[in-house]
């Protein structure tokens, strides 16, 4: 099998770019180990940007999220039992977020795939990148039980965290930069109304506690809880009554209780790979960083990544140039980084640490109140929140 660009990994990062790619004329093909059912039900992020909305539309994959997206423009903060909105718009001349689920937005770039695009192969379970160095680099992959090899121009790894992309890298050329949390964030989907119009991050001496949705009907909600924990270890009653607590205030405000359909637990760290490129393989989205969750910020930058190198590719294709190809790590690092500074403080501004102490306790607050009272301060959180944009 022989194509431009080899994708390995079927999530966000990887069907955007065969869109993007397939939009300007460029052949991929797409390697996913799972099945479809599973990379379309898969639970995990719930906020895009507006940059990665723009990028949806622009890509004719915005039809369905702009008619079941919920347009948010702003958060609620809550803290000592108070209450803060976050106003999005006043803030950033303009900027709001969606309320669009991955797993939507996973179904609507596998149909379009499916419907007119580049081969899409699930089942396929890539087994290693060879020659990244060489003009033709390799996929080694196995489907329905045989081995095979995808030739390719480029490979972009887009294959996640536990991926092989990346082990593709000499260790010798390779930094990680890491950081794991001693908690983890307990999710709940369940069949109710949100109880709020609008995400709800709190800051408890419990822990944190934050209120989202997935649709008018379905609330997602999660919960710090610690490092390691059994997700079934906790009834359902045990986290209402706990998202209660944390997410109480003094004015009354009630949490509404409904059917829980899924519950698990997401461990937290924070991780980036430099360089993201070793010759002709690109690593983009979860193969080259995590962020912890706080602050929606991992699928969006996923999005950036492919953007960039969907960008740079065709840069090369109309001009002959290969200088935006080759500043393509350091392009998306900036951007990286900057999300890992975000995502770094929203989840300190927000979490109890096990071993907080009481000053701790007081400068979060102090944080907090800062926040609150400062425009200057509220507008770096809505900047944060919104995007950073693309170079
Ligand atoms: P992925 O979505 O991980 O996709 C990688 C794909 O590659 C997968 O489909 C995988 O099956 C496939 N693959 C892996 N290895 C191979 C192989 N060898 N061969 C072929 N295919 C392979 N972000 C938020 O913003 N908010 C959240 O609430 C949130 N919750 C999360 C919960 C969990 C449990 C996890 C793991 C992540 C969460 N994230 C969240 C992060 C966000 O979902 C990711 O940043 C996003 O999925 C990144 O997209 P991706 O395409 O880079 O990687
Ligand atoms: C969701 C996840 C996040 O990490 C976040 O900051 C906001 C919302 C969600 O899954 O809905």
């Amino acid at each position: 099998m022989r194509t431009t660009v080899g994708i390995i990994g079927a999530g966000p990062a990887g069907l955007l770019l065969a869109r993007l790619l397939h939009n300007a004329g460029i052949d991929s093909v797409v390697l996913e180990s799972r099945d479809r059912a599973y990379v379309e039900q898969r639970q995990r992020a719930g906020i895009l940007e507006q940059g990665t909305v723009d990028v949806l539309r622009a890509a004719g994959a915005g039809g369905r999220m702009d008619r079941e997206g919920l347009r948010h423009d702003g958060i609620e903060l809550r803290f000592a039992r108070e209450r803060h909105r976050v106003d999005f718009p006043a803030l950033t001349g303009g900027s709001s977020v969606m309320v669009y689920a991955q797993t939507e937005v996973c179904k609507d770039l596998i149909a379009l795939q499916l419907e007119g695009g580049g081969p899409l192969l699930f089942g396929a379970e890539a087994l290693a990148v060879e020659g990244a160095e060489s003009e033709r680099p390799r996929v080694r992959f196995r489907h329905e039980g045989r081995e095979d090899v995808l030739e390719c121009d480029y490979v972009v790894g887009c294959d996640g965290f536990w991926g092989v992309a990346r082990r593709a890298i000499p260790a010798e050329h390779s930094r990680v930069f890491e950081r794991t949390y001693p908690f983890g964030w307990l999710g709940i989907l369940a069949d109710v109304p949100p109880s709020h119009d609008e995400l709800v991050y709190a800051r408890h001496d419990r822990g944190f506690a934050l209120l989202s949705m997935r649709s008018p009907v379905v609330s997602r909600l999660y919960l710090q809880v610690p490092e390691g924990t059994d997700a079934g270890s906790w009834a359902d009653e045990e986290i209402w009554d706990e998202l209660e607590r944390r997410l109480e205030t003094a004015d009354g405000w009630s949490l509404e209780r409904g059917t829980i359909t899924s519950k698990s637990v997401t461990p937290m760290r924070s991780h980036v790979h430099e360089p993201m490129r070793h010759g002709r393989l690109f690593l983009a989205g979860d193969a080259a960083h995590i962020v912890p969750p706080t602050g929606a910020k991992g699928l969006n930058l996923a999005v950036g990544d492919v953007v960039t190198f969907a960008r740079a590719l065709v840069h090369l294709e109309e001009t002959g140039s290969a200088e935006r190809l080759d500043a393509y790590s350091e392009t998306c690092l900036r951007r990286v980084w900057q999300a890992e500074r975000f995502s770094y403080d929203m989840t300190t501004l927000l979490h109890r640490a096990p071993d907080a102490t009481p000053f701790e306790d007081r400068v979060q607050l102090a944080r907090l109140r800062r926040i609150a009272t400062s425009r200057a301060a509220e507008t770096d959180l809505a900047e944060g929140y919104t995007g950073f944009p693309l170079d």
